[in-house]
């Protein structure tokens, strides 16, 4: 049972729905990203990595066309539901970011919720590579990240979800791989009566190479972008990055 037919809906529909406030905070990052990035109303955008799709309908919702994909097909089956139930239009499909092919599409593009950095350091650059070509001259591509140098307090947690119990243990930095290792997690299935372990496919999928400001500054250079500003949240407005922020968000233009 790998990552796609299941923990991508405990953790990205059911965990992610149980968090309060959450449509509201998703309103405040699109609307952060809309005016650092000034995308106006005729502007596509790609959403990469867009899971359950929630900011992908935020920015449909604001006017914006919207493209957005996951490699999680049961991810995307729900976007698309809500996205009708939204009564916006969305275009959502199944893809990897590993074999992207857009080519000067975009104005912008997103990689939201610490969406980058799944891969070793050659994918995860050609990630970059390929965002560049499929953004427009002047396009803008926004990468809001974890802070290395301030990590979340990751703790166990027990929440009660739909259907069940979902247990996750916290996060580990494997700082000599600089990689954030996925957390472990165990779901208390009350409906079927049964307990599903996280195994090795769904653990390994969670692993997440950290990278500072000054390598992925190298990265966007290489890839081709000519200016990188880093901000300190995801939220209006906006805060200069530091090593105690919050988040480091990075935007960087073609
Ligand atoms: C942390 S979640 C973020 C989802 C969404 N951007 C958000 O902010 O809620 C990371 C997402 O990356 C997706 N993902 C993992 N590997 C991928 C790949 N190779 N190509 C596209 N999506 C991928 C996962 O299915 C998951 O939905």
């Amino acid at each position: 049972m790998g990552w796609n037919d299941f923990w991508a809906e405990i953790f990205r529909v059911k965990h992610r729905r149980a968090i309060q406030g959450i449509q509201y905070y998703d309103r405040l990052v699109v609307d952060f990203c809309i005016r650092v990035m000034s995308i106006k109303k005729d502007h596509e955008i790609l959403d990469i990595a867009c899971g359950s799709g929630d900011q992908s309908i935020e920015f449909a919702k604001q006017g914006i066309k919207v493209t957005a994909f996951d490699i999680s097909d049961t991810l995307i089956a729900v976007a698309k539901e809500s996205a009708r139930n939204s009564g916006v239009s969305v275009d959502f499909s199944v893809g990897d970011m590993r074999a992207m092919s857009f080519t000067q599409q975009f104005n912008a593009a997103v990689l939201l919720s610490h969406s980058f950095g799944f891969f070793n350091h050659e994918v995860n650059t050609k990630v970059l590579k390929d965002t560049f070509v499929a953004l427009k001259k002047g396009g803008k591509l926004l990468l809001d990240l974890m802070n290395p140098y301030n990590l979340p307090r990751f703790q166990k947690t027990w929440t009660e979800l739909e259907g069940g119990y979902l247990l996750s243990e916290p996060h580990l930095m494997d700082a000599p791989a600089g990689v954030l290792r996925g957390r472990p997690a165990v779901f208390v299935d009350t409906v079927d009566d049964r307990v599903v372990l996280m195994d090795e496919d769904a653990l390994s999928n969670n692993d997440i190479r950290m990278y500072t400001a000054l390598e992925i500054h190298a990265m966007l250079t290489e890839a081709g972008f000519k200016k990188v500003e880093f901000y300190g949240q995801n939220t209006l407005p906006r805060m200069q990055y530091s090593a105690s922020s919050e988040r480091m968000v990075v935007v960087a233009t073609k």
